[in-house]
């Protein structure tokens, strides 16, 4: 029996992943870009035990069944092919950010996971391989793996569709200051909002311009050039929701409060403020802003109607183990 506890961030996209070309192995159709959130985790131990008879899972002080739990085996299931494992594995997990309060678990429940996983197994597996394994939980799980800011290539095969550091935690003062709007459980999950992407007309258009985004918000964080950044993290955002709204079935993950804080942070930005959005698939508003700015914009925030909680994260390091055994 071995065993291993791991903590890992959730992480915030610049650049939108959003569709696959390979629902299977999650290959993305396009390359992203993402910063780690400080403050906000998953820690997970995993046991490889020879005396269980299938992979458990216990969620936040529950003991689960059902979809949660069989997603975790069909991730384990491909841990144990890669590491060569025979044993099923205990994994017992929390977050410490509420579930359900729009910020994305999955990426930091399957970096987690997946670095417990290979810790516990006693194998010293590189950064790279835990990137492109945590990738088969969940796509943007593979951002969580590296530290700071981090860019995930499409690649065209497990191997070379992995996420690395393009610069460290401390290179940019950002600050997401989320503005929780709703805190029910959204309709439609990524993982059954991906497939839909290429039943929207706008889908091609919008890929054909990633590489070009890409480039731009990489050049922009590197320069610390916040106007450049501003446009282009925004543009990807509408773009991506604009794919969305005109799938079939049409997703709409926008709730009026997203919208008025949209136009408010640009009100804001043309003031003086140095702040943007981003939203993921869900109607919270990641108002990204240099850190001098952040408590004008938590200020600003709590002003207006429909805010049910304000969260702020830092720029975070990337998943690594808490202990060994
Ligand atoms: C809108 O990684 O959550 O947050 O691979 O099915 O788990 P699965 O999807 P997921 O998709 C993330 C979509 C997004 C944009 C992003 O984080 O890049």
């Amino acid at each position: 029996m071995t065993t291993a506890t791991a903590r890992a961030h959730p992480n915030i996209a610049f650049i939108k992943y959003w569709g696959n070309a390979s629902d299977a192995l999650r290959l993305p159709v396009n390359p992203s870009i993402s910063m780690n959130l400080d403050g906000l985790y998953a820690e997970t131990t995993v046991t490889w035990d020879e005396a269980l008879p299938a992979d458990t899972l216990r969620l936040n002080g529950k003991d689960e069944a059902g979809p949660a739990l069989e997603r975790v085996q069909r991730h384990l299931h491909a841990v144990r092919q890669h590491l060569r494992l025979t044993q099923y594995a205990r994994v017992v997990s929390h977050n410490n950010f509420p579930t359900g309060t729009g910020i994305a678990s999955s990426a930091a429940a399957f970096a987690a996971l997946t670095v417990a996983a290979a810790g516990a197994s006693g194998q010293a597996v590189p950064e790279r391989a835990l990137s492109t394994l945590a990738r088969l939980g969940s796509g943007s799980a593979a951002r969580s793996v590296p530290a700071g800011f981090v860019r995930w290539f499409t690649g065209d095969s497990h191997e070379t569709s992995y996420a690395e550091s393009f610069a460290a935690p401390d290179h940019w003062a950002l600050v997401d200051v989320i503005a929780i709007v709703s805190d029910q459980h959204k309709a439609t999950g990524s993982q059954e909002g991906h497939p839909t992407a290429p039943t929207s007309d706008l889908q091609a258009a919008r890929v054909a311009g990633a590489a070009a985004r890409f480039e731009l918000c990489q050049q922009a964080i590197l320069a610390r050039d916040f106007d450049t950044f501003a446009e282009v993290v925004e543009r990807d955002s509408n773009l991506m929701h604009a794919v969305m709204m005109t799938s079939r079935p049409p997703l709409f993950y926008w709730l009026p409060a997203t919208l008025a804080l949209m136009a408010a942070v640009r009100r804001w930005r043309a003031e003086g403020l140095r702040v943007c959005y981003t939203l993921d698939a869900g109607p919270n508003v990641h108002c990204i802003c240099i850190r001098e700015d952040a408590d004008q914009v938590r200020e600003r925030l709590w002003q207006h109607s429909g805010i049910l909680e304000v969260r702020r994260a830092t720029v975070g390091g990337g998943a690594a183990l808490v202990n060994a055994g």
